[in-house]
């Protein structure tokens, strides 16, 4: 079942310098570029993206450190890559994350926690069309 899902590297990625090592354990685990280049977003394009977490308590800080500087949106492809790219990540709280996974290794944050990935089939449909939309659906 070869699905797309869409992936931040989050600003403190780029910040940090990790953009590249984050990157090289998706083309490692077998997953194939669709599509990815450095972005900027605008408040108004992160209430798009996280469109489920708007009303949250802690979306104004995510939606300023979202919006704080470069990142790297990509879309990869692969066998389940959205299973495969969630676990890849790791737990969404850096120090919860298990070591070995993106998270784990890197982030000891809550919120700054490097990357996002698509949670689901209809997740990445959406996402994709947000932020690639000349990619089109597979
Ligand atoms: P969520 O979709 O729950 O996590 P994930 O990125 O693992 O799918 O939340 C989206 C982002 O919101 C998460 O990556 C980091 C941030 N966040 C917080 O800052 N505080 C929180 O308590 C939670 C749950 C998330
Ligand atoms: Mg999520």
């Amino acid at each position: 079942m070869t699905e797309r899902t869409l992936v931040l590297l989050k600003p403190d990625a780029v910040s940090r310098g990790l953009a590249g090592t984050i990157l090289a354990r998706y083309e490692a685990k077998g997953l194939a570029l669709a599509a990815l280049e450095l972005r900027t977003v605008d408040e108004a394009f992160s209430d798009r993206h996280y469109a489920e977490h708007v009303d949250r308590p802690f979306y104004p800080a995510l939606r300023e450190f979202i919006t704080s500087g470069p990142l790297v949106a990509l879309v990869l492809e692969g066998e389940r890559a959205i299973e495969a790219v969630r676990s890849l990540n790791g737990a969404t709280d850096g120090i919860a994350a298990a070591p070995g996974t993106i998270r784990g290794d890197f982030s000891a944050s809550n919120r700054l926690n490097l990357v996002h990935a698509s949670d689901s089939a209809e997740s990445a449909n959406r996402e994709i069309d947000l932020w690639f939309p000349e990619l089109g659906q597979v």
